[in-house]
């Protein structure tokens, strides 16, 4: 199978330019490897799944056992949500993306640690991935829970979340697919209601909550439960593509 020869690149013997498509550099810093060995990935080890291209991430079929519905978590942290859903759903695999490895790599020993089979992580960001890797229609879910809410001014235009990104999602969506979306800090809240409109999407349903969680309230992330327990108004908003939408 494919990811079986995948390899995971320094940055001393990544290339400098891409036969076919941009720089690593120019893909973003966040694709740069924390390791300076070549490895062959078993499929034991398979929870790591890193490439140094998001464009030749494999197909789904090629990565996990099975065709079955994929979610996935976009700045998945330690993964401790989407572990916790891979051990109860076992018919659905799950994908994590982090930027950041320092916390991704508990998720991955937890995972491998487990025998997990329905999951893999991938060190990227998640828009050069959703945008570069993803086939239209192949996701059933996306969470993003607490992305960074970057409360600068200045810094805003740092955020995930915009119309922009929105209908990015929108296309990678099977039809009736969701986005589950949480903040706890009230502007983000406010600009992820706009980036919604902003999409130019016609969603099928769009919900909001305050302090409930609208999608698997069995199960919750880190920040989740670190913002919960210092009483700090958690807003959730859910949206689903229409049937039969194309993208
Ligand atoms: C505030 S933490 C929330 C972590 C987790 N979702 C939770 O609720 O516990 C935000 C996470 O998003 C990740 N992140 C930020 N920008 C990202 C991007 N462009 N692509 C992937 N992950 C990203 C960060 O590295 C960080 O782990």
């Amino acid at each position: 199978m494919l990811w079986h020869t995948y390899r995971v690149l320094s940055r001393k013997n990544a290339p400098a330019q891409r036969p076919h498509g941009p720089s690593l550099s120019r893909l973003g810093r966040h694709l740069r490897y924390d390791t300076l060995t070549t490895m062959q990935l078993q499929p034991t080890q398979s929870e790591i799944l890193l490439t140094e291209d998001p464009r030749r991430l494999p197909s789904f079929a090629d990565v996990f056992h099975g065709e079955r519905p994929v979610e996935i978590e976009i700045g998945c942290g330690k993964g401790k949500f989407l572990i916790a859903r891979a051990l109860e759903e076992i018919d659905i695999n799950f994908l994590g993306i982090d930027v950041v490895w320092k916390w991704m790599k508990f998720g991955v020993a937890r995972s491998k640690k487990r025998e997990l089979s329905n999951i893999r992580f991938i060190k990227a960001d998640a828009r050069e991935l959703i945008r570069f890797g993803l086939a239209s229609e192949s996701v059933s879910v996306f969470h993003i829970y607490f992305p960074d809410p970057w409360p600068k001014r200045r810094h805003r235009k740092r955020r995930l979340i915009t119309g922009e990104f929105m209908a990015l999602l929108h296309s990678r969506l099977v039809p009736n697919g969701l986005i589950e979306l949480a903040t706890d800090y009230e502007d983000y809240y406010l600009q992820m209601k706009r980036a919604v409109v902003q999409s130019g999407v016609n969603w099928s349903r769009v919900d909001e909550s305050a302090n409930h969680r609208l999608f698997d309230g069995m199960r919750k992330t880190n920040y989740e439960l670190k913002y919960e327990s210092a009483g700090r108004t958690l807003h959730y908003v859910e949206l689903e593509k229409q049937n039969g939408e194309s993208p």
